[in-house]
């Protein structure tokens, strides 16, 4: 990487699911001094940035993603003044902190949705947020057919007759971004943030903030091709060209700050060409590269993304970033532990599908992180990734707390098993997630067999996943073909992928099913299993000096 490079371009940032991280104050829930307390952890670990979900003043109907003032941080977590000091501390660690904006939707207890409601039908209050009359004789049919992301109607009635939008759940109102005053209110929120201190931001559902003024209907999909069905061109609500304009001012906004801030896109599009239209030289630094992390665990499959994503990426000078799980998605060792490992969907919900083989799905993360951290760009890690945390697919019904499980009329167990809160030590839940003399037991229960996976037991076992990503980060710190820069594939079978990176770096994985014998080199630097007789087993991964 060049030493002149920004930081962005190259970055290992870690996502810390705040309610499920560490707690430091003993109610069962993370907060800002559980994280805090962890900043030694993650500056052994290795990384450079901390992405943090929600922290604002919620009614909490989303976790955080339906925020009731943007300048508060919900007293579940802490204060404004604690968060300036975990600010503070991490930068004294070398590390940036990145908080989530969710600028799609408040919640509906955000003021300016209570005053839209007090104020009726055809006021400028109701102007910021989207508001219609129904369809149908007595206006009781919701103004269009749009659905929402978690299921139902995207539209619920108020008692005067009209109805909102909310692409989410009905506390999540969507904003009216036609609207001069949502535009200012935004800009005015980076601001104060960007002046605490803050790196950056990530931009929750950053692709659906403008929507077609016309509302129509959905209309209908374009015919499959070759057997493929192909997604709506001209989308009314997903991905339409007009968001560029939001997010061109609020680069100029982010410039205007010293340090290079930047932004990270939460943007699902359908082509890797549409992403790229995110992360222009005026518009945002990097997006989230979900094509990487829906990608089956198959040779051609992944050498496709990984072309297609730096080609895209590289016409519009962008950094690629690479991401295998996050706070909406099956943990990859379950992904990749189901024999067919097959393609994921954009924003799928997860319903258990087949048996599950977690010693083969955590042998294929292990490969996976190797391939993820020395591909040209910046990489993501989920918390508990580093640990090989597995979904945790048997929580008790009667414990599930994902909007999603109740708006799919209980059909889709939603997204608590990859939120679990993380094991740090100790023989038994909470496993040092609270303090000892904690007042409640962890928002979700832990299983039972987490011991082993604590940071604390993992901590100097050589064959550990923590040992892996330590020594992975470490390497990639040193080393100066890792992060940013050019890549190149070198000739293999079919089932190896393996690329070279200058000066003298070669990575090289195995999805076939018989061992590869390894090329010269002058050195192994890490592999994802201890190798065997100089030959790469099946679903293992090697780092070359050559
Ligand atoms: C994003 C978040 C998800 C949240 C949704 C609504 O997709 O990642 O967790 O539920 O937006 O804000």
């Amino acid at each position: 990487m060049s030493p002149t490079s920004p930081w962005w371009r190259s970055a290992v940032i870690y996502q810390v699911y705040i309610r499920s991280f560490a707690d430091g104050n003993g109610d069962g829930v993370g907060d800002i001094a559980g994280i805090r307390s962890r900043l030694p952890y993650l500056k052994s670990l290795g990384v450079d940035a901390l992405w943090i979900n929600p922290w604002y003043k919620s009614p909490m109907a989303d976790h955080g993603y339906d925020v009731a003032d943007y300048r508060e941080i919900d007293p579940l977590f802490g204060t404004v003044a604690e968060a300036e000091q975990l600010i503070e501390e991490a930068h004294e660690h070398g590390i940036r902190i990145i908080p989530d904006i969710v600028p799609n939707h408040t919640s509906d207890q955000h003021a300016w949705f209570q005053a839209a409601l007090a104020a009726g039908p055809g006021s400028p209050e109701r102007g910021r947020y989207i508001f219609r009359p129904g369809r149908g004789p007595d206006g009781d049919q919701p103004p269009n057919d749009w659905d929402s992301r978690f299921g139902g109607p995207a539209w619920t009635r108020v008692p005067d007759g009209e109805w909102y939008l909310h692409l989410f759940t009905p506390q999540q109102p969507d904003l009216n971004w036609q609207h001069p005053e949502v535009h200012a209110e935004f800009e005015s929120v980076l601001r104060f943030w960007f002046s605490r201190g803050v790196d950056g931001f990530r931009i929750d559902v950053a692709h659906g903030l403008v929507k077609d003024p016309d509302l129509p209907d959905l209309p209908p999909l374009p015919a499959p091709a070759d057997g493929q069905p192909r997604p709506h061109t001209d989308h009314p609500f997903w991905d339409r060209d007009e968001v560029h304009d939001i997010y061109r001012a609020w680069r100029k906004l982010a410039d205007e700050y010293p340090g290079d801030r930047s932004f990270v896109a939460e943007a699902w599009t359908d082509t890797p060409e549409r992403l790229a239209a995110y992360v222009r030289e005026d518009g945002l630094h990097t997006a989230f590269n979900f094509d990487f992390l829906m990608s089956s665990w198959d040779p051609k499959d992944l050498r496709t993304v990984i072309d297609d994503t730096l080609a895209m990426l590289g016409n519009v000078g962008a950094p690629a970033t690479w991401v295998l799980s996050n706070h909406d998605v099956m943990r990859h060792p379950n992904r990749y532990g189901r024999t067919a490992a097959r393609r994921w969907l954009a924003n799928e919900s997860y319903v258990p599908e087949g048996p599950l083989d977690l010693q083969l799905g955590t042998r294929r993360a292990r490969a996976a992180a190797l391939l993820m951290l020395s591909l040209p760009g910046g990489a993501y890690v989920y918390q508990g990734e580093e640990l090989g945390l597995p979904e945790v697919e048997d929580l008790p019904e009667s414990v599930l707390q994902d909007p999603v499980w109740e708006r799919s009329g209980h059909t889709e167990r939603g997204r608590d098993g990859c939120r679990v809160p993380i094991p740090w030590s100790g023989q038994a839940a909470p496993y040092g997630f609270s303090p000892d003399n904690a007042s409640a037991e962890p928002w979700l229960p832990q299983p039972a067999d987490w011991a082993e996976r604590s940071a604390e037991a993992q901590t100097g076992d050589e064959a550990s996943m923590l040992q892996l990503y330590r020594s992975a980060l470490s390497l990639r710190r040193e080393h100066p073909a890792l992060g940013d820069g050019g890549m190149t594939w070198l000739d293999t079978p079919a089932g190896v992928l393996a690329f070279r990176r200058e000066p003298g770096f070669v990575c090289l994985l195995n999805l076939s099913t018989e061992p590869y014998r390894l090329p010269d080199h002058t050195s192994i630097l890490l592999t994802s299993e201890p190798v065997d007789d100089g030959r790469l087993a099946p679903d293992q991964a090697a780092w070359l000096a050559v």
